[in-house]
């Protein structure tokens, strides 16, 4: 296993260049099951995560494999059976966006349930609720969701949970319907910028889909769909990551290659915090200031994205006042909060909220990762505390974050990896 030694006191100056989406990715590779021919799918980045999907799509008898530096090409004429095992979905829980093609597709799959997180439980029943609605039969059986459909038929679904919509259960749902039989309308639908890739790739593949970014979105179904070419959306978490990273060290960071619009809740906070923010075309930067603290709440896109509420939490450990983070989506996702404490930050957590008392002077410590966004924000805090960090199981980082020491470093930092 890897370490990533970070040392503080630096201000991160340049530009970076975000990596294609890995949520958008995922959810795209498991589309290219739905088609007759292969599908090439551009701009994906090199992640664990991206790894595992082509694992997965391998083992359901699919080709999959790198072609070129940042190409994917899938062949779904070989898919031989439709078992998701526990080994693959165990490790990467968005293994099941494979149920809704391999059902759609095949009228059967059996998928291995993906269990929690450390972010929190991760049920699934807006999954099945959304597949049940389009006529599939399901039922979960030694740990594994056994889906059965003669053929989809469309039809209106609610999907809004607890938390409001989910990204992939609507992802799920869209792309068992893409094949249905008649048209469908999902209600409460995910308006993330990752199902909206999902859609245009979709599309291309001949699927008939309006509505998608909005609440409402309407399929009619058609009989077949072919392989397509699509290029992946850039990171919006990746890209935030390193706009925080530029603000936690009073730097001047630019991240090009993104799509400002993804990021606007940030760019809201960041304004909010007085840090200077600015964005052109595909490009936003920051030039960092003195935080002052802001009140943060997480929501479905587009509102303020769990997936930074580690990262902003970092930030504010080290502005002026004090901030309340609360977190929406999943009330448990604070296993930084007990990291960032050894590194001398203020926060005392009250259910799905945290309260940061800013200011504090933070020292660089030995913390542990536990999950992929939680460890993104221990770097942005050992990159402005008082000696080294020290991160142990960095294999967390490598599941959403592609070459970050690098792109760190191309920016000033002092920040390389090592064996535990
Ligand atoms: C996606 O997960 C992302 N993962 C997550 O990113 C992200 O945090 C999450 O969306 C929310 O934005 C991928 O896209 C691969 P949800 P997903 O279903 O789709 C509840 C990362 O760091 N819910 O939108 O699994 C759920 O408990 C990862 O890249 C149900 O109640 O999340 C949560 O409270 C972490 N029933 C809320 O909905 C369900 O059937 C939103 O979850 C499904 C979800």
């Amino acid at each position: 296993m890897d370490k990533l030694i970070v040392e503080g006191g630096c201000h991160l100056k340049g530009t970076v260049r975000a990596s294609g989406a890995k949520n958008a990715a995922l959810p795209i590779m498991a589309a290219a099951l739905l088609a007759e021919s292969p599908s090439r799918i551009e701009g994906v980045p090199h992640l664990r995560d991206i790894s595992s999907m082509i694992e997965l799509l391998k083992a359901l008898g699919a080709q999959a494999a790198w072609d070129g530096p940042d190409a994917i090409v899938i062949d779904p004429s070989t898919v031989s059976h439709q078992v998701a095992p526990y080994e693959i979905v165990s490790t990467m829980r968005a293994s099941i966006c494979v149920l809704g093609p391999l059902l759609a597709r095949y009228g059967r799959a059996k998928v291995s349930h993906p269990g929690g997180c450390v972010i929190g439980p991760r049920p699934v029943d807006l999954h099945i609720k959304g597949l049940q609605e389009l006529g599939a039969h399901i039922r979960v059986d030694h740990g594994y969701i056994v889906a059965r459909a003669e053929r989809l038929e469309g039809a209106e679904v609610f999907l809004g949970g607890t938390c409001g919509s989910s990204v992939l259960a609507t992802a799920n749902t869209l792309m068992a319907a893409t094949l249905a039989k008649g048209e469908t309308v999902i209600e409460c639908a995910a308006c993330e910028p990752e199902v909206v890739d999902l859609a245009d790739f979709l599309s291309k593949m001949g699927a008939k889909i309006s509505g998608a970014g909005s609440p409402r979105i309407e399929v009619k179904g058609v009989a077949r769909l072919s392989g397509a070419r699509h290029r992946i959306i850039p990171d919006r978490i990746e890209a935030g990551t390193y706009l925080l990273a530029g603000a936690m060290t009073g730097g001047d960071v630019t991240v090009a290659g993104g799509q400002p619009a993804h990021l606007a809740a940030l760019i809201d906070v960041l304004r909010q915090a007085e840090i200077s923010v600015g964005h052109k075309r595909d490009k936003v930067w920051v030039k960092g200031g003195r935080p002052r603290a802001v009140n943060v709440a997480t929501h479905p896109f587009p509102g303020f994205p769990t997936d930074l509420q580690a990262q902003i939490m970092a930030l504010m450990t080290i502005a002026d006042g004090i901030s309340v983070i609360t977190e929406k989506i999943y009330p448990d996702r604070f296993m930084h909060v007990s990291e960032l404490l050894r590194m001398g930050a203020y926060i005392i957590r009250e259910g799905p909220r945290a309260i940061v008392q800013g200011g504090a002077k933070l020292s660089g410590a030995q913390v542990m990762a536990s999950d992929l966004r939680a460890s993104a924000a221990l770097v942005l805090a050992g990159l402005v505390a008082k000696g080294k960090t020290e991160i142990h199981r960095v294999y967390h980082l490598d599941r959403g974050y592609d070459r970050l020491e690098k792109k760190l470093e191309n920016l000033g930092a002092r920040v390389w990896r090592e064996q535990e």
